[in-house]
């Protein structure tokens, strides 16, 4: 029996489902408005915001804005036209990729017009079914994707954990060594949800004694980690190892695009290999210009990360003082851990914004466990310490109301308050 697609379908909201009378844009898709900032309106109100990951500051940075606006006004987004492979390059695209390539240490670099695609499309690239993927558990979308597309063999290890990995790794060995095939690890430079860094150092060592190749996704370090800004490796003085290194532009560099590097001679396969750069279209000018002036900024304006690490030494240990738990974070990503349900988290999540006029990313089971309510900080360096002092406060305030079972007896916030 042939059922209608759509039917199978069950088109119901997941667990939130019995919140769906509720404005669309309130819980999910909300949407945030006025200029890139710590202050931006909400549901018409403003609020102090804490869920971008505008890290540096750069998304409103006066010099950024004038450089965006000069080079859409001089090319419009159309430019290049066509993908890199054929009439999509640019003398700016290269100049960029040689840019990127040094500040992060390696001998060449490839632009990706998206980060998502471009990781998954790099996996795909780089192995066939002779071959092994290796990758930790709590690995990205985007990773996940990529090793789905693999025809060979995979093997996952739990988060950071090096006993294992080597376990995976005797294994990896063994077929790949059945099918003179290779290994490839991968795992990420900062996990955004938690904040902890991949083992990066961890990792390097067991290079000692297998061979395998490893993929580092740094979204969340670069910019961020290392005494440059080059992100988790360069924190953890294993950069060298880094056999490919990726970070998305669409965090410190508040834009839209990605990179990958590695040495000069992979990075040539992989120009020639990555169907998801192959066969789109390249990374718009305006996009590559600004670019280079948000990593000029990255790059010689340390205050910057500086700052940014005030504002996160601030928020971390002033929860941390007030008993919050924030798991083992070593990184700007702050999760505030509290143990409640699904109606708790939406009712914290809608007091936080309407009452204390703070909003701030609330993560969900299936996300965290069942029992778990996360809320994501992301401190910037745009915020100030009066704002850390304001969230500190709220917090408290929440973690009371919910010790105290307010969340859980009353009927959701929003109803009441006819939101
Ligand atoms: C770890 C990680 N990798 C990759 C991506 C995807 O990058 P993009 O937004 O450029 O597609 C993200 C999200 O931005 C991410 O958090």
């Amino acid at each position: 029996m042939v059922v209608d697609l759509f039917d199978k379908l069950r088109m119901e909201a997941g667990p939130l489902a019995k919140y769906s009378h509720l404005p669309d844009d309130y819980f999910f898709f909300p949407k945030l408005e006025g200029e890139i900032g710590p202050r931006m309106l909400f549901n018409g109100k403003e609020v102090l915001n804490w869920s971008l990951n505008n890290y540096l500051g750069l998304a409103n940075h006066p010099e950024v804005r004038k450089a965006d606006t000069e080079a859409t006004a001089k090319y419009g987004l159309a430019s290049p036209m066509g993908a890199r492979m054929m009439s999509g390059n640019s003398v700016n695209h290269l100049e960029f990729e040689k840019q990127l390539a040094s500040f992060v240490m390696k001998e060449d670099a490839m632009l990706l017009n998206f980060g998502y695609q471009g990781v998954f499309s790099t996996i795909d690239a780089l192995v066939d079914r002779k071959d092994v993927i290796v990758y930790d558990a709590e690995c990205h979308a985007c990773i996940i994707d990529g090793v789905r597309l693999h025809l060979g063999k995979r093997f996952v290890f739990p988060h950071n954990n090096m006993e294992n990995l080597e376990k995976q790794l005797q294994r990896a060995t063994k077929i790949a060594d059945e099918n003179g095939g290779g290994i490839l690890v991968i795992t990420e430079g900062v996990f955004g949800m938690s904040g902890d860094m991949g083992d990066l150092k961890g990792i390097a060592e067991l290079k000692k004694k297998y061979k395998f190749r490893l993929l580092v996704d740094d979204a969340h370090g670069f910019g961020t980690m290392g005494k440059t800004g080059a992100g988790a490796g360069e924190e953890q003085g294993v950069q060298d190892q880094i056999d490919l290194y990726f970070s998305t532009f669409a965090k410190s560099m508040a834009s839209i695009g990605a990179f990958i590097a590695g040495d000069k001679r992979i990075l040539k396969y992989l120009r020639y290999t990555t169907r998801s750069q192959i066969y789109a279209k390249s990374l718009p000018m305006p996009l590559v210009i600004g670019g280079m002036k948000r990593l000029e900024l990255l790059r010689t304006r340390p205050e910057l990360k500086n700052k940014l690490w005030t504002i996160v030494n601030a928020v971390q240990d002033g929860l941390r003082e007030k008993g919050f738990y924030l798991g083992p974070t070593k990184s700007p990503v702050t999760p505030v851990l509290f143990k409640g349900g699904v109606g708790e988290a939406a009712n914290m999540s809608m007091d936080l914004r309407e009452n204390f006029h703070i909003f701030c990313s609330v993560v969900i089971y299936p996300v965290v466990p069942k029992d778990v309510i996360m809320f994501r900080i992301i401190p910037t360096a745009a915020h100030s310490l009066e704002d850390v002092q304001e969230t500190l406060t709220a917090f408290a305030a929440l973690k009371q109301k919910l010790d105290d079972g307010i969340y859980r007896r009353e009927e959701l916030v929003a109803v009441t308050k006819g939101v």
